[in-house]
């Protein structure tokens, strides 16, 4: 599944519950309404229009000044102290000038010296300074749900006030804002739907878009919609705010626009890579060794530092140059294979906590299942498990709002914060009291081959920009240590910055959004970004939503890519819940499309492994498909969890806790998402839309409504079956696939989730399904030649249907094109 996907699963499923958040509104075709914030107000509902028609008068008398928020309180003051520290603030009166003598600015500066907190504040200040106060609206975009929040209630605090109050945020489903709301923090999806209502953005006096650095995929787009739209709108005002790559870039995008860099100040930080650590940790920890210290005590992590040493001995010797590159190019590829070694963090962790000094750990790894895994280790680490001593915190962009906040704070004294992060931690959020940096050296990514039209997500090395970055996090309250945990010469080789995620990902969800944006055609409004999509991605994308029914052939969206331009995931996983819930069988879309964005919940010991294909068939049954053995699993283990059962379960049954529970997870957030949408109603509940769920004709008809084009034909060959895809020819299930070895199927057709290439083509997690689900749930139809029956992909797939069959198809799809109209 896509990285952009999983990402955008993540920020849905990043929904923030907190006591103090009034609940959001859930009325289909009115997403801007919104519910006001302070606890200790009455909650208004207001929508966009209303927010422009404000008592100006008012306002302008509740907006408070600097020096009345000096008075507010002490901790306003002390909270201005800090903010006077800050390098941003040096340069206030030189940003605010920029600003207002040019309609872009690129702002620069080190993570952490006041450009999201400070910068809109200052042209906050300044409005009301100048008694426009009540007529500025100032928007501030966030690439992630958890900053949008975070930095919305800091800034709130830096001006004594309650969150929603001028100071607002606006995620998806979630909104804490006012019509005294003057600033608000959102994330770039909130302002792209904006667009979608109102193109000029009217009322808005500044945009500011932060993070610009990451190259982001909504980034990246929304800069082509503000570039086009800043001559109709001279009075609106963008800054462009990044870390401290590549201004010029975005300078040159927009005409050579005006630059300002703050100038950044971070205490100097140590930095050590894996030959340092492992001398280091091996002195302390086995001083007996004589000293020598090439490795640990216990075995096990003897081997792993023999099986490094090579790298080592390569390493060590900075001055033995001739080998670099050979060396290199080798390390990185064994390295690259290998799974991350946790092992070696908890080491570096306890060794941190053991020898080294006061201040906050952050451990940087790559994603929800490490972070889970590192945190069980902890806690069966005699050393490290002690409650009292240590505060082990994971921040990750689908954790509760409640968790992430104890984050920033400072630990009582005599407790060390180790917060483990995947790499939300590296530009986004800034703990101020980290002082040991500890960095895996990866990240997860998508790659996408344009060409095989496959898509990947797995943890690859991050840029040196990225370790940099990393490193940086340590040095912001007093000197800091870094330890990469990867040799040296595997920083010297990574790349200097990261791929833009628009050329590494597929492109079928920004389509989507440039259609529903009306933006003209797909190819020619990408030719205008940064650094434009290959034209063959392109061409990819337009084919597959043509093909799902998302597009008609000249590119308009239909009344089913409208509603999936609507939800923010990859469109085969929205179609795949929108015909689940149509067609109720909900729950089992549900679980199964949550294992598509995010993973399959079974566990392959490498030791065990015949042991836990086993267990995979075992749910399979006869269903031919390994997607019902998801989904039975899934099932059987939130029984089990009924009775407190669950963790024996998944360990009986070669099936991840932390991958269940994730799944769960998502479930809810996509209820909350078709629920948005008008798809879902709560107050009915999930039984109603699963009058057909435990019809597995009707699973299956689903999958193939969500997995279409990737389809696989089966073709018997005597007593075997051989297996066909348009586009590579023969292929074969994946064989840990319940589908490998497999002779006869039931239906001639296979529905899959992936492929992959290796020796062959190989098809991972697949289905066995009939003509009739085809017929319906795949994509267009159109007659064949001989005028019997239908076919589609252009004649690849041929149904000599009889003429009634085909009608009726043909009456079913209209009755259902008719219904998603409707809606
Ligand atoms: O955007 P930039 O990285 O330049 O910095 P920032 O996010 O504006 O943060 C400026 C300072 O405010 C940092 O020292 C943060 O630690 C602090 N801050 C905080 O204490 N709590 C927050 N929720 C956000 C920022
Ligand atoms: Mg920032």
């Amino acid at each position: 599944m896509s990285h952009d996907t999983e990402r955008r699963v993540q920020i849905a499923l990043s929904k923030f519950r907190d006591t103090n958040t009034a609940s959001s509104s859930g009325t289909p075709g009115q997403a801007n309404v919104i519910n006001t914030a302070p606890v200790s107000k009455q909650p208004r509902v207001v929508n966009d229009a209303q927010l422009l028609d404000v008592d100006k008068d008012g306002l302008n008398m509740r907006l408070k000044s600097e020096q009345e928020q000096m008075q507010a309180s002490d901790s306003v003051r002390m909270m201005w102290i800090f903010r006077e520290k800050l390098p941003a603030f040096k340069m206030r009166d030189q940003l605010l000038q920029s600003i207002s003598k040019s309609q872009v600015l690129v702002v620069s500066g080190e993570t952490g010296c006041g450009k999201t907190t400070q910068l809109p504040q200052f042209i906050l200040e300044h409005e009301i300074a100048n008694g426009r106060g009540a007529s500025c609206n100032i928007i501030c975009t966030q690439p992630r749900r958890i900053s949008a929040i975070s930095v919305a209630t800091r800034v709130a605090a830096e001006r004594g006030e309650n969150i929603g109050e001028t100071v607002g945020y606006q995620i998806r489903l979630e909104s804490r804002q006012s019509v005294d709301t003057r600033l608000l923090f959102c994330t770039t999806g909130v302002l792209l739907r904006k667009l979608v209502q109102d193109p000029n953005l009217r009322g808005v006096s500044h945009v500011l878009v932060d993070e610009i650095h990451e190259r982001g995929m909504n980034e990246d787009f929304l800069i082509i919609i503000l570039r086009d739209l800043l001559p109709q709108r001279p009075d609106l005002r963008l800054v462009l705010m990044s870390a401290t790559i590549n201004a010029e870039l975005f300078s040159q995008y927009f005409g050579n626009a005006p630059m300002v860099q703050i100038p950044g100040f971070t205490f100097p930080v140590a930095q050590y890579y894996l030959e340092d650590i492992l001398e280091k940790t091996s002195h302390r920890v086995s001083s007996e060794d004589g000293g020598r210290g090439r490795g640990y005590q216990d075995r096990s992590r003897r081997d792993k530092v023999d099986a490094l040493s090579a790298v080592f001995e390569a390493t060590d010797i900075d001055k033995e140059y001739s080998n670099y590159s050979r060396v290199t190019k080798q390390s990185l590829q064994s390295w690259s294979s290998e799974k991350l070694d946790l092992g070696l963090i908890e080491a570096a962790i306890e060794y941190i906590c053991r020898h080294e000094g006061e201040g906050a750990i952050l451990v940087f790894l790559t994603g929800w299942d490490d972070i889970s895994k590192l945190l069980d280790q902890i806690k069966e680490n005699p050393f490290l498990r002690d409650q009292e001593k240590f505060l082990v915190l994971p921040l990750h962009g689908s954790m509760p709002t409640i968790n992430q906040r104890e984050i920033f704070q400072r630990p009582p004294i005599g407790m060390r914060k180790i917060v483990i992060a995947t790499n939300i931690a590296e530009t986004s959020i800034t703990i101020d009291d980290v002082v040991y940096v500890l960095d895996c050296g990866k990240a997860k990514e998508t790659s996408y081959d344009a060409l095989n039209k496959l898509a990947c997500l797995l943890p690859s090395w991050i840029s040196k920009a990225s370790a940099l970055q990393r490193k940086g996090r340590a040095g912001r309250v007093q000197p800091g240590v870094c330890f990469h945990l990867y040799p040296k010469l595997i920083f010297e080789a990574m790349p200097q910055y990261q791929l833009p995620e628009i050329l590494r990902t597929p492109l079928q969800e920004l389509c989507l959004q440039i259609k529903s944006l009306q933006l003209g055609y797909v190819s020619e409004f990408l030719s205008k970004a940064l650094q434009p999509p290959e034209p063959l991605a392109v061409q990819n994308a337009i084919e597959l939503l043509i093909t799902i029914g998302a597009f008609d052939e000249s590119e308009q969206l239909t009344p089913l890519g409208c509603h999936l331009a609507t939800l923010p995931m990859d469109p085969r996983i929205g179609k795949m819940l929108l015909m689940g819930a149509v067609f109720q069988c909900l729950g089992p879309a549900l679980t199964i499309a949550a294992a598509l964005g995010h993973r399959d919940p079974f566990v392959l010991p490498i030791d065990r492994k015949e042991a836990a294909d086993e267990a995979r068939r075992r749910f399979a049954g006869d269903s031919y498909s390994d997607h019902i053995a998801i989904l039975r699993a899934f099932e059987s283990w939130q029984l089990a969890k009924l009775d407190g059962r669950d963790r024996q379960y998944c360990w009986q049954n070669y099936l991840s806790s932390a991958t269940l529970n994730m799944l769960e997870n998502m479930r809810l957030q996509f209820l909350d998402l078709l629920s948005d949408i008008g798809f879902y109603d709560h107050s009915r509940g999930l039984q109603s839309y699963n009058k057909y769920s435990s019809n597995l004709e009707m699973v299956r008809a689903v999958l193939c409504a969500g997995l279409f084009p990737s389809i696989v034909q089966c073709k018997q060959r005597g007593k075997r079956t051989a297996f066909f895809t348009k586009e590579d020819g023969k292929v074969e299930p994946h064989p840990g696939s319940v589908n490998a070895r497999v002779n006869y199927f039931p239906f001639p057709w296979l529905i899959y989730s992936d492929k992959v290439k290796t020796t062959g083509i190989y098809i991972r997690d697949s289905t066995n399904i009939s003509d009739y689900a085809v017929l319906m749930f795949g994509g267009t139809l159109s007659s064949n030649k001989s005028g019997d029956g239908v076919e589609m992909l252009g004649g690849y797939l041929q149904f000599s249907a009889t003429k009634k069959v085909a009608q009726l198809i043909q009456e079913l799809r209209r009755e259902l094109d008719g219904l998603l109209q409707q809606k």
